[in-house]
């Protein structure tokens, strides 16, 4: 066991859990806290609740050798991670609620010496936020204790593996507090540490998804207009990147996930006046989506139109990228839904990557594309990209499986 340290990690879920997990593989004595009884119950049986990659069996490893345990509440620590969700608001305001609950949990262990990290992303000034919270509820701790910024960036996927070797961006309220975070990170990390402020490093996690944001953007606002244009949207990009310095991302039915879609909002929501492209560029991706619907029931009326009778069609993928279960902000889904409006039309759905879904009836991708009238490509999953094309059927292919 690391006798220096003792850390509190709350929030055990997809970014919580697996650094709770490597941290006490590396021998950091852990205390995992979650305020849902079955997560904790799970992780107390050396078994997840999410699906990682190899996360179990550390998880399992930690909780059997005793390095791991979790709980509902909060115990004494060295270290404190926060490593809850920070969703948006309905009018796209960052909600900070679950970072204030988590630092008012664990007012009354803090003592001197503590570190307090944020691994949330979060709105700039929150780390500074949290320490007026702390140093209102116990102003002794003021100077005493070490309050620090350090955003995750880690791949679904391959989490185990980034937790480790990612470099990271660690800013402190002062140099100490970056300093003492700094000394818990290498613990464990063997990516480069990189040192700066609270305020650069909450900024540099929402930079980095901005800018997938806005490069995808740019190639979705150039599909629309290869559209119009009658130009093939895959063979332009295709041929624009063989210019040694251009890059342009491939366009799809717009942008999802709990992090592009979201994070450019607390930007945005701060700072509206500065923001314009980081702002239009959510607003581009929106509309991609949007647009995707449009065009899939224009396609829809024009084939009754010709054939006189309601197409079946076929809506290829619900998740938000492709090859993962995961349909949170997913452009597909709301693709789906808003089409399957018209209700007098028959649809089969497909999500190869679930089995079964409360809302939409799932078909198998082969029998979809083999019945339907209209086929619909939402995500460009592995299996997709088996099909041949077929000249008797409409296609519309926004996730470039054919690239026609
Ligand atoms: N998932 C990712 O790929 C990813 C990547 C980078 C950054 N992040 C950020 O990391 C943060 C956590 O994301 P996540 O995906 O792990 O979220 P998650 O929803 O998977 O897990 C959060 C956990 O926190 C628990 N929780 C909520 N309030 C609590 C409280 N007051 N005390 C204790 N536990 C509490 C929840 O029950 C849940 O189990 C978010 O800010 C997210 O934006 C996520």
């Amino acid at each position: 066991m690391n006798p220096l340290k003792k850390v509190c990690v709350i929030g055990l879920g997809y970014i919580g859990l697996p650094t709770a997990a490597i941290a006490a593989q590396h021998g950091i004595q852990v205390h995992g806290v979650d305020v849902n009884p079955k997560v904790v119950e799970t992780i107390n049986k050396g078994e997840i609740h999410i699906i990682e990659l190899g996360l179990e069996a550390v998880v399992k490893e930690g909780v059997e050798k005793g390095y791991f345990k979790a709980s509902l509440t909060p115990t004494e620590a060295d270290v404190y991670l926060i490593v809850v969700p920070t969703p948006f608001k309905g009018n796209h305001e960052p909600d900070i609620s679950f970072v204030e609950a988590a630092t008012r949990s664990i007012l009354p262990s803090l003592k001197e010496g503590d570190t307090y990290i944020i691994e949330s992303t979060s709105p700039v000034g929150t780390t500074e936020k949290m320490a007026e919270l702390i140093f209102r509820a116990r102003p002794e701790l003021k100077n005493k204790i070490y309050i620090a910024y350090c955003p995750e960036r880690v791949l679904p996927g391959n989490v185990l593996h980034e937790l480790v070797y990612n470099d990271r961006s660690i800013g402190g309220i002062d140099e100490a507090s970056t300093l003492k975070a700094i000394e818990f990170y290498k613990l464990f990390v063997k990516g480069e540490l990189h040192k700066t402020n609270a305020r650069t490093a909450e900024m540099c996690k929402l930079t980095e998804n901005s800018s997938r944001d806005v490069q995808i953007a740019f190639a979705n606002e150039l599909s629309l207009i290869c559209d119009k244009a009658d130009i093939n949207i895959w063979e332009l990009i295709h041929l624009a990147n063989k210019h040694p310095r251009v890059n342009i991302l491939q366009p799809g039915a717009g942008v999802g996930g709990h992090c592009i879609a979201v994070d450019p909002y607390f930007i945005v929501s701060e700072y509206p006046r500065e923001s314009r492209i980081i702002g239009i560029a959510r607003e581009v991706n929106n509309y991609k989506a949007f647009w995707c619907a449009e065009k899939t029931r224009n396609a829809m009326l024009e084939f009754e139109l010709k054939h006189g009778y309601k197409p079946v069609t076929a809506l290829m993928g619900l998740a938000f990228k492709p090859d993962i279960d995961d349909l949170r902000e997913s452009p597909a889904k709301y693709i789906a839904n808003k089409v399957m409006q018209s209700e007098q039309n028959s649809f089969l759905v497909v999500e190869p990557n679930i089995k079964e879904h409360s809302v939409f009836k799932l078909t198998n991708y082969l029998e979809a594309y083999e019945k339907a009238d209209i086929i619909v490509f939402l995500v460009a999953h592995k299996e997709f990209k088996t099909l041949e094309y077929l000249d008797d059927k409409v296609i519309l292919d926004f996730a470039g499986i054919f690239r026609r």
